[in-house]
C-alpha cells in the first residue's frame, strides 16, 4: 500500500476548507494513516522545500508557509501518490482542471491550499520530515 504526504497550507486553514479538502480525500476512498496541526518555523519550511532553494520563488514560499497552521497527514491507498496529485490539481490553479481542490479553493499560485508529494522518494522524504513511525497509524 502506498503513502504520501498531504498538507493543507496556511491559506486552506485560515479559509476554512480543511473539511472540504479531507472530505474529498475520504470520497475517494484515501486513508488517513497520520495527521497533526502544526506551525512550521521558517527554517522547517526551507527545509521541507529545500528542492526549490535556487528558485526565485523560494524565499516567498517558505515565509508563506511559516505563516499559519498548516494540516500534515499521511495519506494510504493503492496509487495514492497520483491520485493525491489528480484530486489537487495543477500548482497553478488557473491551470488546474474542473473540480480540483486548487481549481475550486486556490486564490494564487503560491497560495494553493494543499501539497502533495509527487513521487514515492519525495514521499518518504516528506513522510519522515513531519512524523515518526509511531504516529503512523493507519
Ligand atoms: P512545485 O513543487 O513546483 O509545485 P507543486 O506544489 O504543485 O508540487 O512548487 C512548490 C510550491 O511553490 C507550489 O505549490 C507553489 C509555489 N510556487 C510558486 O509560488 N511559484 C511558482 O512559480 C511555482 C512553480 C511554485
Ligand atoms: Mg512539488
Amino acid at each position: 500500500m502506498e503513502r504520501t504526504l498531504s498538507i493543507i497550507k496556511p491559506d486552506g486553514v485560515a479559509r476554512g476548507v480543511v473539511g472540504e479538502v479531507i472530505k474529498r480525500f475520504e470520497k475517494n476512498d484515501i486513508k488517513i494513516a497520520a495527521m497533526k496541526m502544526i506551525f512550521m518555523t521558517k527554517a522547517q519550511a526551507e527545509g521541507f522545500y529545500a528542492v526549490h532553494k535556487e528558485r526565485p520563488f523560494f524565499n516567498s514560499v517558505t515565509d508563506f508557509m511559516s505563516s499559519g497552521p498548516a494540516v500534515v497527514m499521511v495519506l494510504e491507498g493503492e496509487g495514492v501518490i497520483v491520485k493525491n496529485r489528480e484530486l489537487m490539481g495543477a500548482t497553478n490553479y488557473k491551470d488546474a482542471a474542473e473540480g480540483t481542490i486548487r481549481r475550486d479553493f486556490a486564490t494564487d499560485i503560491e497560495r494553493n491550499v494543499v501539497h502533495g508529494s509527487d513521487s514515492p522518494e519525495t514521499a518518504s522524504f516528506e513522510i519522515g520530515y513531519f512524523f515518526n513511525s509511531f504516529e503512523i497509524v493507519g
